[in-house]
């Protein structure tokens, strides 16, 4: 097993559960030592045992090999765009429409997208697992059901789904006195007039976490932490809290595995990084009992 040294990120907690961004860039000095083994070497699979419990949490390096654009890399989402104008509470409250055809091309993007080899392992693992399986992901894409997966939490939502403005989520965001919560919707809205509005007066909105709300499903997501033995995190920068720290919040004794093709911001809390692309390392990745 070959070591690499990176430097450890900043080590500040999240303050609350509210997403924010820890940094945009890594800064790379010779501090911490961990576990790397490349993905074109030999080495031995994941043994998950028939007591194991496995959560994987995804970021959107898991549908780069669909053509879905990651965020941060070169080219990502967020180059062509400001964060806070198409992200942020207050980014909407400035300009619906720029919002809503930023979210409509990303609608447009995922239709034509399928899933790739890493949806299909991870879904083919939870066929083998049943219940001992969970998959929370950050990605509002659909290819995780595409491919087969049901015991999922999409903690930063739906890109096919929308919900009135007014309407409060869990953990709450909106200010909550519309009871027209997330339905499904596959609609391209890119003028004013073509954002429906709400009974109740308010315009239509992307069922998406923007900075500073809450994720969803918290709670089912820290039982399912709380009690894993085996924790796959699978292409996600490791920038963006909480999910950035699901890996310390898992036990001391869980294995923590990181699969992707460069090191994450919070390398240093897994026990191993393989390194390489999801879609040629996750199948064939594990041997599951
Ligand atoms: N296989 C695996 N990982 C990959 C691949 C691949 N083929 N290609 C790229 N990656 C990795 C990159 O190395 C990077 O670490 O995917 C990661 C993508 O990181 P980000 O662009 O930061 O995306 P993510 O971590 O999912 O972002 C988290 O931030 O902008 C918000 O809400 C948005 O859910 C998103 C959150």
């Amino acid at each position: 097993m070959e070591k690499v040294a990176i430097n450890p990120p900043c080590s500040r907690a999240a303050v609350s559960f509210a997403i924010g961004i820890l940094g945009l860039r890594r800064m790379r000095t010779a501090t911490a030592v961990y576990p790397v083994v490349m993905a074109n070497s030999t080495y031995e699979p994941i043994q998950i045992g028939s007591e194991d419990r496995v959560f994987v949490l995804t970021g959107a390096g898991v549908s780069a090999e669909s053509g879905l654009r990651t965020f941060r890399d070169q080219g990502g989402l967020w180059e062509g765009h400001r964060v806070e104008e198409v992200a942020t509470p207050e980014g909407w409250d400035e300009d619906p429409v720029r919002v809503w055809r930023f979210y409509s091309q990303r609608r447009r993007d995922a239709r034509l997208a399928e899933p790739n080899p890493a949806h299909h392992a991870l879904a083919a693992l939870e066929e083998q697992l049943g219940e001992r399986f969970f998959l929370c992901t950050q990605n509002v894409d659909d290819l995780h059901e595409r491919s087969g997966s049901r015991r999922l939490a999409h903690m930063h939502g739906e890109l096919f789904a929308s919900r009135c403005e007014f309407h409060t989520v869990a953990g709450g965001a909106g200010p909550g006195h519309c009871d027209k919560g997330p339905f499904p919707d596959a609609a391209l809205y890119e003028s004013a007039e073509a954002i429906p509005r709400c009974a109740c007066g308010g315009r239509i909105r992307p069922h998406i976490v923007w900075f500073g709300e809450i994720p969803l499903e918290m709670d089912r997501i820290q039982q399912e932490i709380d009690r894993c033995t085996v924790m796959l995190v699978v292409g996600t920068s490791g920038a963006v809290y909480p999910a950035a720290n699901f890996v310390r919040w898992a036990g001391s004794l869980v294995r923590k595995y990181y699969i992707g093709p460069e090191a994450p911001m919070n390398a240093q809390a897994f026990t191993r990084l393989v390194l390489g692309n999801a879609g040629q390392v996750l199948p064939g990745l594990f041997k599951a009992k």
